[in-house]
Order: C-alpha cells, then sequence, then structure tokens
C-alpha cells in the first residue's frame, strides 16, 4: 500500500520546483488527473481491509486538502506574479519628454487675414461677409460694371448657371453692396473672402483671396483713403516708413480710381519692402461711383465713402517671401511646416503682428 506521508513529500517537493502556471496545470493533472497519483489512491480503497478503510479515506481526504490548497496558493502566487508584471510593462512614466507628434499650423492666409482684422479694428474697421456664390447683380450690375464690360466675358467669370444669373464672386466687392443694403450710413467695413477667376499660373490661382474696404460717411475724402492705406501698409510690413504712390487707374464703382504702388527694393535676392527705386502694385481703390451708392439705396449727395480691393495671398508672400501663390493650395503639410503660424500666436498690434 502506497505510504502516504512518502508520497506526500514527494508532491510538495514537486510543487517546490514549479515555476510558471502552465507547469502547475501540467503538474495537477499528474497528481488530481484521472490517473493522477492521488486519484489512485481513491481506487486503491476498493482492496483495503474493512476497518481499515474509513481512516485511509479520511487520511487520503486530508491530504488532498492539503495538495489543492496548495494549487489554489500557487496560483494565487502566480496571478499576482503576473499582474504585477504587466503594471510594470505598462507603467507610463510621465516625467519622460513628450515624443514629436506632427503639430497643426495656421496657414499663411489665415495669419494675414488675422493681422489684417487687427490692424483695421484699430481703425474702426468691423468685419464683414459675403457668401462665395453671387448674383450677377450684386457683383457686377449694382457694381455700375455695364453689361459689356470684359470682366463678363465667359473667360474670366466662374458662372454656375444658364442664366448666368449666378456665379462665384469675381471680387468681395459684392460685399459693399450686400453691406449697404442692409444697414444705414455711416459704413465703415472690411471683408476678407474667397474670390474665384478663370485664372492659373504661377501668380494666378482660380481661388484666391481678397479684403474689401469700405467707408462711407457725410465728410469722406480721398485723402482719408490715403491716410488710411499708409497706417494699414506701414502696419503691415512693419515699417516705419512705406514710399506709395497712387497711378490714376479705373474700376466701374469707383470715380476717381487708383492703384496704389509701393517701393521695394531687391538686394541679395532679398526683397525689402517700403524703400528702393522699384514699384509693386498692391491694391485697386477709388472713391465710391454715385451710382453704386445709388444702387445700395445710399444717397449720393449726402454721403460720399472709399474702397478699395487689396489681394491677401499677394500680401503673405510679399511679407513672408512665399513665391509660388499654388503653393499655398496644394495642402503639402511639409510647406504648411515650414510657412505656418502657431495657434496660439494670435496676432495683436499690441504684442505684434507676426512673432
Ligand atoms: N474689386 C477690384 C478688383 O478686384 C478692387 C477694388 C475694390 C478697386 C474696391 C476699387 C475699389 O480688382
Amino acid at each position: 500500500m502506497t505510504d502516504l506521508s512518502t508520497l506526500e513529500q514527494e508532491i510538495f517537493s514537486g510543487f517546490a520546483n514549479i515555476k510558471s502556471k502552465t507547469e502547475l496545470e501540467n503538474f495537477k493533472i499528474e497528481i488530481l488527473g484521472k490517473k493522477g497519483k492521488l486519484s489512485k489512491l481513491f481506487q486503491d480503497l476498493a482492496t483495503i481491509e474493512k476497518d481499515k478503510k474509513k481512516e485511509f479515506a479520511s487520511e487520503i481526504n486530508i491530504l488532498k486538502s492539503k495538495v489543492l490548497d496548495k494549487f489554489q496558493n500557487l496560483t494565487n502566487q502566480f496571478d499576482q506574479e503576473e499582474l504585477e508584471k504587466k503594471l510594470q510593462d505598462q507603467t507610463v512614466d510621465v516625467t519622460l519628454p513628450g515624443t514629436n507628434r506632427p503639430q497643426g499650423k495656421v496657414h499663411p492666409v489665415s495669419q494675414v487675414i488675422d493681422e489684417l482684422t487687427s490692424i483695421f479694428a484699430e481703425l474702426g474697421f468691423s468685419v464683414a461677409e459675403g457668401p462665395d456664390v453671387e448674383n450677377e447683380y450684386n457683383n457686377f450690375t449694382a457694381l455700375n460694371t455695364p453689361p459689356n464690360h470684359p470682366a463678363r466675358d465667359m473667360h474670366d467669370t466662374f458662372y454656375l448657371d444658364e442664366s448666368k444669373n449666378l456665379l462665384l464672386r469675381t471680387h468681395t466687392s459684392p460685399v459693399q453692396i450686400r453691406t449697404m443694403l442692409n444697414g444705414k450710413p455711416p459704413f465703415k467695413i472690411i471683408a476678407p473672402g474667397r474670390t474665384y477667376r478663370c485664372d492659373s499660373d504661377q501668380t494666378h490661382t482660380p481661388m484666391f483671396h481678397q479684403l474689401e474696404g469700405l467707408y462711407v460717411d457725410q465728410n469722406v475724402t480721398m485723402a482719408d483713403l490715403r491716410g488710411c492705406l499708409d497706417y494699414f501698409l506701414k502696419k503691415f510690413f512693419e515699417v516705419d516708413e512705406i514710399k506709395m504712390r497712387f497711378r490714376p487707374s479705373h474700376f466701374p464703382f469707383t470715380e476717381p480710381s487708383a492703384e496704389v504702388d509701393i517701393g521695394y527694393e531687391l538686394k541679395n535676392g532679398k526683397i525689402t519692402i517700403g524703400q528702393g527705386d522699384k514699384w509693386l502694385e498692391i491694391l485697386g481703390c477709388g472713391m465710391v461711383h454715385p451710382n453704386v451708392l445709388k444702387n445700395a439705396k445710399v444717397d449720393p449727395s449726402k454721403y460720399q465713402g472709399y474702397a478699395f480691393g487689396v489681394g491677401i495671398d499677394r500680401l503673405a508672400m510679399l511679407k513672408y517671401g512665399i513665391n509660388d501663390l499654388r503653393s499655398f493650395f496644394e495642402s503639402d503639410v511639409r510647406w504648411l511646416e515650414h510657412f505656418g503660424f502657431n495657434a496660439n500666436d494670435v496676432p495683436s498690434n499690441y504684442r505684434g503682428l507676426s512673432r
């Protein structure tokens, strides 16, 4: 007959060698499985004399429960160890330096719009908006553009319907009309936004950005226009002096009309704005044509004002040294990483516009 204390010793020294949960599972089968050492003892019971049976049975049961306890303890121990290892592997060290994740940047066009808004707010202009999809009336007719004016030509304008009533606005000037029809003078607004023309090369894209300016009141003169532009250009290019000249020009919606050039200089491939003997065309402007005021239900015998329109993309290219306009709209993150701005550096007249 099996000596129980020898078996107990054998089992417990077996326990001592177990190093993993799998080993423990296998050992359990070896001991308690159908053909296991302990299970065999229960089979032996049948062959034992009746009077010793009871005592032997209780001894094996005691051994069995000791062994089961040990299994349970070891299982708990292995589970605990596994949990601790997991916790250690997954520990986050919050003091480690962060990994370099790509960061979003503010597009130079958005940056320049913010800068312009900040500058013109200083002069009392508020921001107005109009839709990209305009009607022919606001984009041309109300702006005193004659029916046969070349700007209406199919080659320049994206018309959206057969009757040529809906179009993608070719400039931000229709916001002048919308603003005046929607309120009472005086008006002092800027309107930044997208504009569209059928054009594409290094300096033209079918979609581009303009900023419209409109100031209508009882005593607004061309001198006010000049003063306003001088202030804006100095602030924008962050220079103390800026050479500026008004060149007579023509727009159907202004009279007189002018194109404004600013002086610049090229030295070692670098452009300096404000000084020098070269001229750069920068914007169109003039005194709002009386017909435009009439069309917008403003009495031209009482009110007058100035308007101007400036290319935002062009301003961004000049200020930030970007030489291909098309690159603005290619959505290349490497380009944006290089030319973009930190989202937290909101332009302000006091803290500085661009850095
Ligand atoms: N709308 C004109 C353009 O797109 C610019 C302009 C605006 C000129 C306002 C005069 C007054 O070229």
